[in-house]
């Protein structure tokens, strides 16, 4: 949500940044993360592949992962794959090679769990679900993971941008140098997105719970008390005593039957974290000494969240520029097409 306040100066530290980074954290609370893997170090190769304009795709993506699926299509594809492989393409492949050892252990996971979805330090490819076909962040063969990752300014704030909104020069020996980029893989899960909340901890106290999805769910109303008691339980057992910040901003999954909290993510107490039914003009202004308010969307104000959060991402740039080029437009479908081909394959 947009502030419309007076713009409050809320400190965002190195350090904090740094303590939210995904592997920072994982193993402490592993127990209550959907079930991980860090792939890291990255290689400078892989590294410089997302960095790159365009999406070039491992012709081996797909089909060592699912074997078998014996409807004719692979072979009608790598057939013709094969005919007209140019120079180019085998240059391309080659970029692949630079980081095999990644690249197998993305395979190997992918065939271990079924379905990984993927994130950097910080993000998740939230932004780039429209470059699936299932429209959603799961990932069944590697040319998915890279994909998404491509394809999302989330995941290019964390590789360029993740510490320009610090603040304060605490932490500052921290050099970015010495945060080493990781990628993470988390098994898939079916999440329901109505059962996700995020928890603003203030002074190591909770000072306010808001509905991650934006959407009105008539159901959630008569579980504000479960909301509240599940999570300031985990809290108090899990996170209290043990996260290194005392301001931060958690994430948390609540499915039904109500018996287990997951952790899903930690963010910086900062206007780099979605602030999602609060402004962070009000959360600078609470006192950990309140009682703290479980923001739901409501009947009465459903129309004013009905706006998906960070809809302005969910179209591509080339997209809307191409929309205005109708040479680029059909290069861009073009394009386009041959990614879904070869993501399909
Ligand atoms: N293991 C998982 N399986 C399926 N979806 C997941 C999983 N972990 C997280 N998600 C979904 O991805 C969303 C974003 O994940 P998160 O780690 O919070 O990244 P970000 O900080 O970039 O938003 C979550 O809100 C959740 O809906
Ligand atoms: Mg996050």
């Amino acid at each position: 949500m947009s502030d419309t306040h007076v713009f409050e100066d809320i400190p965002l530290s190195r350090e904090q940044v740094v303590n939210c980074s995904f592997s920072n954290w994982y193993w402490r609370y592993k127990s209550h993360v959907p079930k991980s893997r860090v792939i890291k170090p990255l290689p400078q190769s892989f590294m410089e592949y997302l960095g790159a304009d365009g999406i070039v795709l491992p012709e081996d993506g797909h089909y060592e992962v699912e074997m078998g699926d014996g409807d004719g299509e692979y072979s009608d594809w790598s057939d013709e794959d094969g005919a007209d492989k140019t120079d180019a393409s085998k240059d391309q492949q080659k970029v692949f090679a630079q980081f095999q050892d990644v690249h197998d252990q993305i395979k190997q996971t992918i065939k271990e769990w079924g379905a990984v979805t993927p994130k950097l330090n910080w993000s998740a490819p939230r932004d780039a679900t429209w470059i699936l076909p299932s429209n959603t962040m799961k990932c069944t063969n590697a040319s998915d993971v890279y994909l998404l990752l491509n394809a999302s300014n989330y995941v290019m704030h964390d590789l360029a941008h993740a510490f320009d909104d610090v603040t304060t020069k605490e932490g500052d020996e921290i050099k970015e140098t010495q945060t080493e980029f990781e990628l993470v893989l988390r098994k898939w899960v079916n999440i329901n997105p109505a059962l996700e909340f995020r928890v603003f901890v203030k002074q190591n106290e909770i000072v306010g719970i808001s509905q991650r999805d934006l959407n009105y769910y008539d159901f959630l109303k008569p579980l504000e008390s479960t909301i509240r008691e599940l999570v300031e339980t985990f809290f108090d057992e899990v996170l209290r005593e043990t996260f290194p910040d005392d301001d931060y901003v958690f994430d948390v999954y609540l499915p039904r039957p109500f018996d287990k909290t997951f952790l899903i993510d930690i963010n910086p107490f900062a206007r780099v974290t979605d602030s999602q039914l609060f402004t962070w003009h009000e959360l600078s202004q609470l006192t950990p000494q309140d009682d703290y308010e479980l923001r739901l969307v409501t009947e009465v104000n459903k129309g004013r969240f009905a706006v998906k959060e960070h809809t302005e991402n969910q179209v591509p740039k080339d997209v809307v520029d191409a929309s205005l080029d109708s040479n680029a437009m059909a290069e861009l479908a073009k394009q386009w097409q041959e990614l879904q081909m070869k993501a399909e394959k």
